[in-house]
């Protein structure tokens, strides 16, 4: 809570304002982003799908062995994932799945549907941070697969993004593996609409995060006061989310007042979109190398194998 205010202040007290995405997920956040991932215009979930289909067998082939660990950093619900593991069991003898999540309702339900559909896997669900939760695990001998999919790593600013690999980096050992999820870069106008959707979904996803600050903060912020507004920019590959202030306003956070201008913004989201070269550039510091990608029939997604 105290880091939330702080952060959330901090970043309206800022000559541009921005507000932090992993705010966006209460339980009202989740909903409305379990709604984005049903929209036929967001085409992330699927094109990842497709691929897990298509390619776990040979990802199976080559990342299998007598003992393995597979730890999921934001494992959420565990749908797609399932599908993986259910491939990749036979060829495991002894098969355990760390699920790491933030919440625990979505580790139960996790776990639940992985007992039922990946028979015989041994799990081991993890609360918390996965920043906090993965070294407490570190000391274990098993060979292990870190997975981040669904390309929440295009939520990382740039910086971000590189400390994130390079905290990958610490918690592999030589012969280990990293499956990354990238979004691509495509036609630009199929990323906008699946950023700036024409049933508002976005909108509402993005105003909840001002709701969220009025319940939890002690925020007045009027959400009919302000709009949101999507970019995609397809030379830096950035998909970029913004809420606009309608009017000249003052907002009030517990004892703090914000000023807007009309028509100032404020920064809410980055979703970045990935090519090779970026990709190459990310990880250069690191020392686990790209392996093999794994693409949808339309190229819209990858799953990247990274072997350290
Ligand atoms: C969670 N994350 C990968 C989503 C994305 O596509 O960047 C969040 C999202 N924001 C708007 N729509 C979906």
């Amino acid at each position: 809570m105290e880091i939330f205010k702080k952060e959330v202040l901090a970043g309206l007290q800022k000559s541009h304002k921005t507000l932090s995405s992993k705010y966006f997920y209460d339980d009202e956040g989740s909903r409305i982003f379990q709604e984005i991932m049903d929209m036929p215009e967001y085409y992330l979930p699927a094109a990842e799908m497709e691929i897990i289909e298509r390619h776990s067998q040979v990802i199976a082939q080559k990342i299998a062995g007598e003992e393995l660990d597979i730890v999921e950093l934001g494992a959420g619900d565990g749908r797609k994932i399932s599908h993986f593991l259910k491939v990749l069991h036979p060829f495991v003898d002894h098969l355990t799945y760390f699920p790491l999540d933030i919440s625990q309702g979505i580790l139960e339900e996790n776990t639940k549907l992985m007992a039922k559909e990946v028979r015989g896997i041994k799990i081991e669900a993890m609360w918390g941070d996965f920043f906090i939760s993965l070294p407490k695990i570190r000391d274990r001998k098993t060979r292990r697969v870190l997975i981040f999919a669904g390309s929440n790593i295009g939520n990382f600013k740039r910086k971000e993004a590189e400390e994130f690999l390079q905290f990958i980096d610490q918690e592999l050992k030589t012969g280990d593996n990293f499956i990354l999820g990238v979004d691509l870069k495509k036609n630009p106008r199929k990323i906008l609409a699946a950023y700036d959707d024409p049933h508002g979904i976005t909108k509402r996803f993005n105003l909840n995060l001002l709701n969220r600050i009025n319940k939890e903060l002690g925020g007045d912020f009027e959400l009919e006061s302000f709009d949101h507004y999507g970019t995609y920019h397809p030379i830096t590959g950035a998909a970029e989310s913004f809420l606009v202030s309608l009017k000249d306003q003052k907002v009030r956070i517990g004892d703090e007042v914000i000023l807007f201008q009309k028509d100032e913004v404020i920064q809410t989201e980055i979703s970045q979109k990935f090519d090779l070269p970026l990709l190459m550039e990310l990880s250069k510091n690191v020392e686990f190398r790209i392996d093999s990608i794994f693409s949808d029939s339309s190229s819209l997604f990858s799953w990247v194998l990274f072997r350290k």
